[in-house]
C-alpha cells in the first residue's frame, strides 16, 4: 500500500501571488442590510478584509451598514474590530495577526445607518447617505446591496429599494443585489420570490448566493474536468459506475433550532449545496466561462434529474451519542426543538439523471449533522475491468478505480488503482495517487465569500444562481418534500450521534449491490483493496 510520488510543487510564494493577482474591482458603495448580524460579522466583513489584503478593492470604496440595532458608526466599527481576529482566517487552523493597516483602511470606509427594513423612511435616509457618499467618492454611483438578512426580508427589502428608485441603473452606474440563502423553502415559494424580485430588478442585477460555489475546491472541479484531457473521455455512463457525494458534519444545529425545525436536512443542504456538486460533476461542457453559458448547462442538468421519490430516499434524526470524543444530546433536546420533532437531520438519496451522458448511472447523495467526522467529498467510481485474465491467479476480484475529490477539510483529490505487488506471483494491491492542495499552494486566508463578493463587484454572475436554476433544483425534490410532509417519520431518532447515519441508508445503496465509502475526515491514503 503506497502513496505514489508526486511532482515537486512549484514555489508556493509564486502560486500565492498568482492567486491574488487580477484586476481591482471598480469603484462602488456596498450597502449591507443586516449589518449587526452574525453573517456580516463572521463572513461578509472578514471576506472584505481579505479582499483588501489581496488589493482587490479600489480606493473609491465604501460600506454602509444598515440594521435596526442601536449602534453608531463608531460602535459598529468597534464591534467588528473585536471579532475580526477570530474570523478572518476562515475555518481550519489558519491564523495570522490582523494587518492593522488593511483593517483600518476598511473601517475608515464603514458607515452605519440605523433603520427598520420595514419602514420606507429607512430607505429615504439611505438615498441621502448614498448621495453624500457619492459626492465624497468622486461620483461613484455603483451600489451593491447585500441582503445579509432573514429570508422573509428578501422580497420586502428589494421592493423598498425599488420604491426608493435605488435599483435604477444608468450607463455609469450599476445596481446589484446579493441575495443570501435560503432562496424559498420549496418550488412554489422560490417561484413566488423570483416573481416578486423580478418585478423590481432584472435578472442580471440579482446575485443569488450558494456559498458552496465560493469554495476553491468546488470551482476547481470545472478546471479538473475541462482543462485536462484525461478525464472527460471517461466521464460518462460507458465508464462511470456511480457517483457518491457526501457532506458529513460533526456539528449539531448550533443554536439554530428554530430555523432548523422548519427546514431540515433536505431543504438545508440538498437542492442547493449538494446539487451544486452534482452540477459541477454532471453538467455538459459550457462553451465559455460566460455566466449564462455555465448556468444554462447547470439548469439543463437539473431539469434532467428524475423527480426523487420516497423509495429512493432515507431520512434520519440523531439521538444522543459521542462525537469526536464529546458526549452530545439528541436532536430533540437541542434548544428550540420540539420534544417530538419529526425534522430530519440526515438525508440520503439516490438520484438518476436522464440524459445521454448519465442515464443509468446513479448519483448517491448523503448529508447529516452529528456524524462521525466532518468531510465533504465526491467519489466517482469507474466500472471494473473484466476479470477473465486473472482467473488463474490468486486475485479473486478486481477493485474499482475511484477518483475522490476532497472538497473539505483535507482539500485535494486522489485516484485509486491496482498495481502488481512485487514478487513472482500475480498479486494485486490497491494503491493511490494523491494530490493535496497544501502540498502545492500556499494556504490563503479566506472565509469563502471573497470570490463571491469580488465577482459581484466586477459583474460576473457565473458562481451565482439564476432564477431557472434555483427553480429546477427545487422541482427535482418537490415530490419528496410532499411525500415526507404527508408521511412523517415514525422511527426517529434512528441514528446515534457520532455514527455514520441510519442503517437504512446502507440498505438504500446495498439494494444496488454497492456500499458507501467510509466517512473520514483525515485522508487515509489507503486504497481500496481487491
Ligand atoms: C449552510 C447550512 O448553508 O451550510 C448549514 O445552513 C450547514 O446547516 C452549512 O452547516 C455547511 O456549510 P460548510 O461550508 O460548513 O460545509
Amino acid at each position: 500500500m503506497s502513496k505514489m510520488a508526486t511532482i515537486p510543487p512549484p514555489p508556493a510564494a509564486a502560486m500565492a501571488a498568482a492567486a491574488v493577482s487580477g484586476r481591482q474591482a471598480p469603484p462602488a458603495i456596498m450597502t449591507i442590510f443586516g449589518a449587526a448580524g452574525d453573517l456580516t460579522k463572521r463572513l461578509v466583513v472578514p471576506a472584505l478584509y481579505n479582499l483588501v489584503r489581496a488589493r482587490k478593492l479600489p480606493d473609491e470604496f465604501a460600506i454602509i451598514g444598515v440594521d435596526i440595532a442601536d449602534l453608531t458608526t463608531e460602535g459598529w466599527r468597534q464591534s467588528l474590530t473585536e471579532t475580526i481576529d477570530a474570523f478572518a482566517g476562515g475555518a481550519g487552523n489558519f491564523h495570522e495577526a490582523i494587518d492593522e493597516q488593511a483593517w483600518s483602511w476598511l473601517t475608515r470606509r464603514m458607515h452605519y445607518l440605523r433603520g427598520d427594513f420595514a419602514q420606507p423612511e429607512t430607505f429615504s435616509r439611505l438615498v441621502m447617505v448614498l448621495d453624500e457618499q457619492r459626492e465624497r467618492q468622486d461620483n461613484t454611483a455603483n451600489v451593491l446591496f447585500y441582503l445579509a438578512v432573514a429570508d422573509r426580508f428578501f422580497g420586502p427589502v428589494i421592493e423598498q429599494l425599488g420604491r426608493a428608485a435605488l435599483t435604477r441603473q444608468s450607463d455609469h452606474a450599476w445596481r446589484r443585489v446579493i441575495v443570501e440563502k435560503p432562496f424559498g423553502h420549496d418550488f412554489a415559494s422560490a417561484e413566488a420570490l423570483n416573481a416578486q424580485i423580478l418585478r423590481v430588478l432584472s435578472e442580471d442585477q440579482i446575485y443569488r448566493i450558494d456559498h458552496f460555489l465560493g469554495k476553491e475546491t468546488v470551482q476547481n472541479i470545472l478546471v479538473l474536468r475541462f482543462a485536462n484531457g484525461i478525464f472527460e473521455p471517461l466521464w460518462n455512463r460507458d465508464h462511470v459506475d456511480h457517483v457518491q457525494i457526501t457532506a458529513a458534519e460533526t456539528v449539531g444545529v448550533e443554536g439554530r433550532g428554530r430555523f432548523y425545525e422548519k427546514t431540515g436536512a433536505l431543504r438545508d443542504m440538498v437542492p442547493n449545496h449538494l446539487f451544486q456538486l452534482v452540477a459541477m460533476i454532471g453538467m455538459e461542457p459550457p462553451i465559455s466561462f460566460d455566466a449564462d453559458a455555465v448556468r444554462a448547462k447547470k439548469t439543463e442538468l437539473f431539469q434532467a434529474i428524475h423527480t426523487v421519490s420516497a423509495e429512493n430516499a432515507v431520512r434520519g434524526q440523531y439521538s444522543g451519542g459521542v462525537v469526536l470524543g464529546r458526549k452530545v444530546v439528541d436532536y430533540r433536546h437541542e434548544p428550540n426543538v420540539a420534544p417530538d420533532s419529526a425534522t430530519e437531520t440526515y438525508v440520503a438519496l439516490k438520484i438518476g439523471i436522464d440524459n445521454w451522458r448519465w442515464a443509468g448511472v446513479p448519483f448517491y447523495l448523503r448529508t447529516g449533522k452529528r456524524l462521525s467526522a466532518r468531510t465533504t467529498e465526491i467519489a466517482v467510481q469507474f466500472r471494473r475491468a473484466p476479470y477473465a485474465l486473472f482467473r488463474d491467479t490468486p486475485v479473486d476480484r478486481l477493485p474499482a478505480n475511484i477518483l475522490t475529490l476532497r472538497i473539505q477539510p483535507d482539500e485535494g483529490l486522489s485516484v485509486s488503482f491496482s498495481a502488481k505487488r512485487p514478487g513472482s506471483e500475480i498479486e494485486i494491491d490497491g494503491v493511490e495517487m494523491d494530490f493535496a492542495y497544501r502540498d502545492y499552494f500556499e494556504r490563503l486566508a479566506a472565509v469563502g465569500y471573497e470570490t463571491l463578493i469580488y465577482d459581484c463587484l466586477i459583474g460576473d454572475a457565473t458562481l451565482f444562481q439564476r432564477a431557472d436554476t434555483v427553480q429546477a433544483a427545487w422541482h427535482a425534490v418537490q415530490g419528496l418534500l410532499d411525500s415526507w410532509a404527508r408521511d412523517p417519520a415514525k422511527d426517529f431518532p434512528n441514528y446515534a450521534a457520532g455514527s455514520a447515519g441510519p442503517y437504512t441508508a446502507d440498505r438504500l445503496i446495498a439494494r444496488d449491490g454497492r456500499a458507501w465509502l467510509p466517512i473520514r475526515a483525515d485522508h487515509p491514503h489507503t486504497a481500496v483493496r481487491p
